[in-house]
């Protein structure tokens, strides 16, 4: 048992199992060196404001750059005695420069630290998960571009539904992330607000300058109610929510190349430095890359589940509970990071085989509704033509045939507006080209649609 730097009213030490149960060194300290720049800014503010003396900033200002060098060398000494990353840069402190880091927390509380520490470190990651996103985009275009040409079957219920450029195909993932990063951008204009200076709960009554701290970290914004400001964790609540509709995302094209993977598709290889093998079977190559993305996003998701639900029940203002948020956000940006980096390079090692998705358009009357249209166009109502087709369908299903090799009189038979060009009319090729409309497949469409990504992108 240690005397506490908050023990005055207390007339026993804290119970060794209380100090291990309430500990959170071993999460929080990875905040060291935001705990340490929101520090200086306060001491810098205290300063300026007369609260202490200018010397007693610059003292403070260079002890605590000590202490950060002792974290960053690996000399400093964890203990649960001091509870968290806040505690241990204070004591640290005092032992470096004496009585006036005892100064250091005036007119501020650890309710108003940890918000503004956490909001730094924030701030921060979720800059990096913009970039990375972005660069993802980048990659992504850069794949549609090298498969330009690519056609593959589209699917609706995973049966075979029309055939799409796989360049279509992967700019649909290019929408998902751009939205992603959207949402990361605009979490963000929240997660970048000034909470210091709300003190426990009340405000201070020291004349701070909040206003001066928030100039100090390139803060745009200013929290405006005390009791709000210890009490929120929506900021993390919302980078979690974007956290997790992004790992959707990778989790849905993480099943997709899974699939293509499998040999009754192989529409991809993914290359070997990015695949593993079996301890038992010589012959496998799994797609383990995918796997994993795909049971991270539960991880993610559980991390959202998690702070919301620690929030939900929560009265004004700071209650111990918010400690619990650190473990899910640090997991989250964790391992979303990780899995932005590892699709960033697993991604362009990707080799699609064109010759089998080609294929796989050509059986399974991917054609059947551009026989429908053909009619269409010739001026049968589209509920007719529809029933022709798909009388056509069941005929050559029938005869174990494709649309394609019926011959131009049993076309003929179907409608009396079929004529020989149909056979044309009915190609992957032909079909996918006419599909111009905006935001579709027709190779015209996505090339414009790369473009307009790559500009967006501020080049290649
Ligand atoms: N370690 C706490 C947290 O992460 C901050 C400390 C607030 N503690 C307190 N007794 N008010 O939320």
């Amino acid at each position: 048992m240690s005397a506490k730097l908050w023990a005055g009213r207390f007339s026993m030490g804290t119970d060794k199992a209380v100090e291990a149960f309430t500990s959170s060194i071993l999460v929080d300290k990875r905040l060291y060196a935001h705990d340490i720049q929101g520090s200086i800014a306060h001491s810098k503010m205290m300063a300026k404001q007369g609260i202490i003396e200018e010397e007693e900033a610059e003292l403070m200002e260079k002890g605590l750059l000590e202490v950060k060098a002792d974290i960053e060398n690996g000399s400093f000494v964890y203990d649960d005695a001091l509870e968290d990353i806040h505690m241990h840069i204070e004591s640290a402190l005092t032992e470096k420069i004496g009585d006036t880091a005892r100064k250091l927390h005036t007119g501020r509380s650890r309710n108003d630290q940890v918000a503004l520490d956490t909001r730094l470190y924030l701030r921060d990651e979720t800059r990096v998960v913009i970039d990375g996103l972005k660069t993802l985009r980048g990659v992504i275009v850069a794949l549609a571009e090298k498969q330009f040409g690519v056609v593959m079957p589209g699917y609706t219920h995973l049966q075979r539904a029309q055939p799409v450029l796989f360049s279509h195909h992967m700019m649909a993932y290019y929408e998902m992330f751009s939205r992603d990063q959207e949402r990361f951008e605009d979490a963000l204009t929240r997660i970048n607000v000034m909470p210091l200076g709300a003190a426990a709960l009340a405000g201070t009554t020291y004349p701070i300058d909040r206003h001066y701290v928030a100039e100090l970290l390139d803060f745009p914004k200013v929290s405006a109610n005390s009791m709000d400001t210890v009490a929120d964790r929506d900021f993390i609540m919302e980078f979690l929510s974007a956290a997790s509709i992004a790992m959707v995302h990778f989790s849905r094209f993480s099943e997709e190349l899974i699939l293509w993977s499998a040999s009754e598709y192989h529409f991809i290889e993914i290359s070997d430095a990015f695949t593993t093998g079996s301890s038992i079977m010589p012959q496998k190559k799994n797609p383990d890359i995918p796997e994993l993305v795909r049971g991270k996003a539960g991880r993610v998701i559980g991390s959202l589940m998690a702070i919301i639900t620690q929030v939900k029940g929560l009265p004004m203002a700071y209650n111990r509970d918010l400690q619990e948020d650190k473990p899910p956000l640090f997991d989250g940006v964790d391992t979303l990071k990780a899995v932005i980096d590892i699709y960033v390079r697993m991604l362009p090692n990707i080799k699609v085989m064109a010759d089998v998705t080609r294929l796989s358009t050509e059986t399974g009357f991917l054609n059947a509704t551009d026989l429908a249209d053909y009619l269409a166009t010739k001026g049968m109502p589209f509920r007719e033509a529809h029933s022709v087709a798909g009388k056509a369908v069941a005929f050559a299903l029938d005869k174990g045939v494709e649309l394609g090799d019926l011959s131009a009189d049993e076309m003929k038979g179907f409608s009396e507006l079929i004529e020989p060009d149909i056979f044309d009319f009915l190609t992957t090729d032909a079909m996918v080209e006419r599909r111009t409309s905006f935001g579709g497949t027709a190779p015209s469409r996505v090339r414009k649609a790369m473009d307009q990504a790559i500009a967006d992108l501020g080049g290649r």
